[in-house]
Parts: C-alpha cells; structure tokens; sequence
C-alpha cells in the first residue's frame, strides 16, 4: 500500500504510483520538453481542426490529421506545414483506429488527441430519421469514444501519459432548440470526456473538452446560412447572442478555440482533467442583456 496515494501498488525502484512504470533515465519533464510530441487532429482540412493543426505543427510536433476530404488548396497548406494528411472517415471505428495506430506506429508515441471532427443537424424530433440520428451520434460521439479507446491503450504504457481533447459545443453545456440531436450529441460528449478523465487519471492520461460557441470561416457555421437571404443579419444574431462577441462586434475565431486546445495538450494544464472550458464568449452563461 501506497501510504501517500492509498494506492494498493506501494511504488518501488521501477513502479510508480497505481504501478505506472517509472520512465528510466528520464524524469517525465525532460520527457514532456526535450521530445516534440504526437499529435493526432480528426477533421484536420477545415476549421477548426486545420487551425489546430497549424498551431501544433508550428511548435515542431508531429502531427497527424484525418478528414474525410481535402480540398487541394488545404491539403497543400497543412502539408507545407509538415502535417500529415490521412484520409478517414472517423464514423467506421476501423478507420478512426487506424488513423491513431499510423501515428503510434510511426513514431512510437502518442502525445495528443484532438477529436475535432463534427456534423451539424437543425432538425427537429419529428423531422429526425434513424439515419440521420446514427450519422450525428457516430460523428460526434462514437469516434471521440473509439478514437479515446485506442489513445488510451498507449498513453497508459507512457510514463509520461497524455492528453485528449473533446470539441464539444456550448450546445454541450446548454441544449438548443433548434438542434436536439446535436446538442445531445454534444452533451454526451461532455460526459465521456468526465468519465474517462475520471477512470485514466491514474494513467496520467488528462481527458478535457471545449465548448466552442459559433466560430466563423467554419464549414459548420455555413449552416446557420441555409435558407436565410440576408447573411449579414444572421451574423449579427448570432454576434448578439454572446455577450462578449457583441463587446469585440465580432464572431469567435479557429484559432481562438486552437488556442484553448493547445493550453490543454501543454505541460501548463498537467494538472487540468475533466474540464470543459467555454470559449463562447459568454453565450452559455444564461440569457444576455438586451
Ligand atoms: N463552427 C462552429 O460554430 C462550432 C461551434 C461549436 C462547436 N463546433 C465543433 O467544432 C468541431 C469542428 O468543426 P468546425 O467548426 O471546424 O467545422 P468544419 O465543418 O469546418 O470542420 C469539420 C471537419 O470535420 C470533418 N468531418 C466531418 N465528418 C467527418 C467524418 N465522418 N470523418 C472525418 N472527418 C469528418 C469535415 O470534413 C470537416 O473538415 C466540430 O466537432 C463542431 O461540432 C463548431
């Protein structure tokens, strides 16, 4: 027994706490600054994703995007940029394994994963079919979920564990009405993001998410378009709806939700698990002045 963490494994010359394998030669500082780490981006080509992307391969990591497409002029700019490209699509678990197991499998390692890719659905209950309910939830859920099963599987042999980060949605933290289906899917990604920080903690393994509010120059935020004639109206809704982008007069950036990622894959949040970090400018904290 382990008189400082109750843990039944008491550590040893080369058994840590909960019996993680201490990392010979190396403190796990030396190993989290002196080594860029692996990095792996599911919806890589636009967004989000592609900010995220940029930001990690700038700091010299190696990074690993999956898309189900890429448009020549992305796939040129990430590429450029030293990010390898993998085409996927993350809804069939094979392929969301497959693309983690390319990155482990070429470097050895895996530091980060970012489970970014993401569907939309303005539809209500009575308009949702089985079809439509099973590409939400197999997008937005099943990927993160299966995508977390196969990181997790070697972040828990690495002495210095790793770091997940969920895109959820500030429809994560506060259901809409215009999209049930994703706002569950959405919340449910919170919840998975709880649970496993909670189970792989002992891994060293910090599991957190994001809750982004409407970011602009995304393919998602396209959506909010459909069927509305006057698009400057719509951005200005949906600058009022968040208060501090009503403050700035301006819509969330990628790389303002890039940002809060990289905080979180970074040595400054070792301490940081089960958080979901709104970056909505304030949407979700309750109905804004008028
Ligand atoms: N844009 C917003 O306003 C907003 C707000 C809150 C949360 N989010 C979340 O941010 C994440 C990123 O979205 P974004 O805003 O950058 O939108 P985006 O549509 O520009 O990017 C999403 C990317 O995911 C990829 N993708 C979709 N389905 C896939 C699949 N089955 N396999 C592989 N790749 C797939 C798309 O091809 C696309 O490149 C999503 O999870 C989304 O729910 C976005």
């Amino acid at each position: 027994m382990c008189a400082e963490t109750q843990c039944p494994i008491a550590p040893s010359s080369d058994v840590g706490c909960y019996g993680r394998p201490i990392a010979l030669g190396y403190t796990d500082q030396e190993i989290m600054t002196t080594h860029s780490k692996t990095v792996v981006i599911t919806g890589a080509a636009n967004g989000i994703g592609r900010a995220t992307a940029l930001k990690f391969a700038a700091q010299n990591d190696a990074v690993f995007g999956a898309d189900l497409q890429y448009s020549d002029e992305n796939r040129a700019l990430l590429e450029a940029e030293g990010v390898t490209c993998l085409m996927a699509d993350v809804r069939d678990v094979a392929s969301v394994e497959s693309v983690v197991q390319t990155a482990i499998d070429t470097t050895s390692r895996l530091d980060v994963l970012v489970n970014n890719a993401g569907v939309g659905m303005v539809k209500q209950i009575d308009e949702v079919s089985d079809a439509d309910w099973n590409m939400v939830m197999d997008t937005n859920l099943k990927a993160a979920f299966f995508g977390c099963k196969t990181a997790i599987t070697t972040m828990s042999e690495q002495p210095s564990g790793g770091s997940i980060i969920n895109v959820a949605s500030n429809a994560g933290l506060m259901p809409r009405s215009h999209d049930p289906v994703y706002s569950i899917s959405k919340i449910a990604l919170v919840g998975l993001t709880k649970s496993l920080a909670l189970c792989h903690s002992k891994d060293r393994i910090r599991v957190n998410c994001v809750c982004p509010g409407p970011v602009e120059n995304t393919q998602m935020i396209e959506e909010n378009f459909v069927g509305r004639s006057d698009r400057q109206q719509v951005v200005r809704e949906l600058i009022h709806a968040s208060p501090l982008a009503r403050a700035w007069d301006r819509m969330i950036s990628p790389d303002e939700v890039a940002d809060a990622i990289l905080y979180l894959a970074g040595d400054g949040a070792r301490m940081v698990s089960g958080t979901a970090i709104a970056i909505d400018g304030g949407k979700s904290l309750g109905v804004p002045p008028a």
